[in-house]
């Protein structure tokens, strides 16, 4: 049989290698990103009451009416942006189906859609799926600030999008109002959309605001924004998400929807509408972190890695040359997990030309427990 890839260079992704290799060796696994604490006690209630009362068919195509009404509702208290839960909200099977439903909707053979590196991993596959090309940007260490004047040079007639994610997994960096200001110039200018990927938008630290796209009325106009239960809920493997577009995106985002997984998850979306009608629990994520965050990185300090301050996400990057300036970051990382018994992520991974800052990603969505006894394992270094 003939067969010609369309992805012939994708292969298994450094989460699930890292995480292998550290299951293999009876490494602590800070690499890949998921808690290894419990959901909320009333969530899982939620879920389970949800299928006894029989909530186990199809739900509606683009979510359950009660779940987008809630989201509508919390959109409009925490950040004053009214959302039509009718027309532009769609709930997905996790982020990252909200963000392969937006590039299929919207992308044409032929077209390029410009990503900024260190980009989340299933961006650049699911362009190329359509025929079209990702057009990468390197941000560099260690601020990731974001060149717009370099993006906008990057535009050319075949442009159609920009993917954006703020706050930025690995980089931890967060849009300022003028970051919002410049996409909205160039996105108005070229005519073009926008996918925010603000998976982390609650995840944000030492005071920082999140300005979402969904904020800025230019940007509004013109994006799919795309959030995810996993993150928000510390329940990554439940696989729900969300995407908020207009609704000329919205219906062209459901068009892709309905034939890539029809609807998702019922008894979930039962279990999410009930929680989010409960006493605000992401008001309580940036100082659940924060403190996590603190502790991992007062350790990593100790032992000798240089660190700038996390400012988002559950991550932290770590410059390694203080302790193994010979390694490049997969070697590093992968000394690390052999050597040390802490697993994590080699910041090359991020960027589509191998560009090593000699960093790697530590993940601090952990119990207070696994952090330390990382952190004694890591004591060695220091010696
Ligand atoms: C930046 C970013 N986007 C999307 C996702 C995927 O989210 P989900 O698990 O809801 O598909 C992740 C998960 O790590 C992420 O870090």
């Amino acid at each position: 049989m003939r067969f010609v890839s369309k992805l012939p260079d994708v292969g298994t992704t450094i989460f699930t290698v890292m995480s292998q290799l550290a299951a293999e060796h009876g490494a602590i696994n800070l690499s890949q990103g998921f808690p290894d604490f419990p959901c909320a006690p009333a969530l899982l209630d939620a879920a389970s009451s949800a299928m006894q009362a029989g909530h186990n068919q199809y739900a509606p195509m683009a979510g359950l009416p009660a779940l987008r009404q809630a989201l509508a509702a919390k959109l409009l208290a925490s950040q004053q942006i009214p959302v039509d839960p009718e027309t532009e909200i769609t709930i997905t099977a996790g982020a990252t189906q909200a963000l392969f439903t937006a590039i299929a909707a919207v992308l044409h053979a032929g077209d390029e859609a410009i990503l900024l590196d260190p980009s989340y991993d299933s961006y650049a596959p699911a362009i190329r799926a359509q025929g079209a090309t990702p057009v990468r940007l390197n941000l560099s260490a260690p601020t990731f600030a974001i060149d717009w004047a370099a993006v906008e040079a990057a535009v050319t007639p075949r442009t159609r999008l920009i993917i954006v994610n703020n706050p930025n997994n690995p980089a931890t960096s967060v849009f300022s109002n003028s970051d919002l200001d410049a996409l909205a110039a160039i996105v108005e200018h070229h005519d073009l959309l926008v996918l925010a990927d603000e998976v982390y938008e609650h995840l944000v630290y030492d005071g920082i605001t999140h300005r979402s796209v969904l904020s800025h009325p230019a940007l509004r106009a013109r994006s799919f924004a795309v959030y995810s239960f996993g993150k928000t809920f510390h329940a990554t493997g439940w696989k729900v998400g969300y995407c908020v577009a207009p609704p000329l995106l919205s219906a062209e985002f459901r068009k892709v929807h309905q034939f890539l997984v029809f609807s998702v998850n019922t008894p979930m979306q039962h279990a999410l509408a009930h929680h989010l009608a409960q006493p605000v629990h992401w008001q309580q994520l940036s100082a659940f972190y924060q403190a996590k965050r603190d502790r991992l990185a007062n350790g990593l300090t100790a032992v000798g890695f240089r660190l700038q301050p996390s400012q988002s996400t559950y991550f932290q990057l770590a410059d390694f040359t203080t302790i193994r300036d010979d390694l490049s970051d997969v070697e590093f990382a992968r000394w690390l997990t052999l050597e040390h018994g802490v697993a994590s992520i080699p910041v090359s991974a991020f960027y589509g030309d191998g560009r090593d800052d000699r960093l790697v990603r530590f993940c601090f969505a952990k119990r207070d427990d696994t952090i330390d006894s990382a952190l004694a394992r890591l004591a060695k270094l220091a010696n």
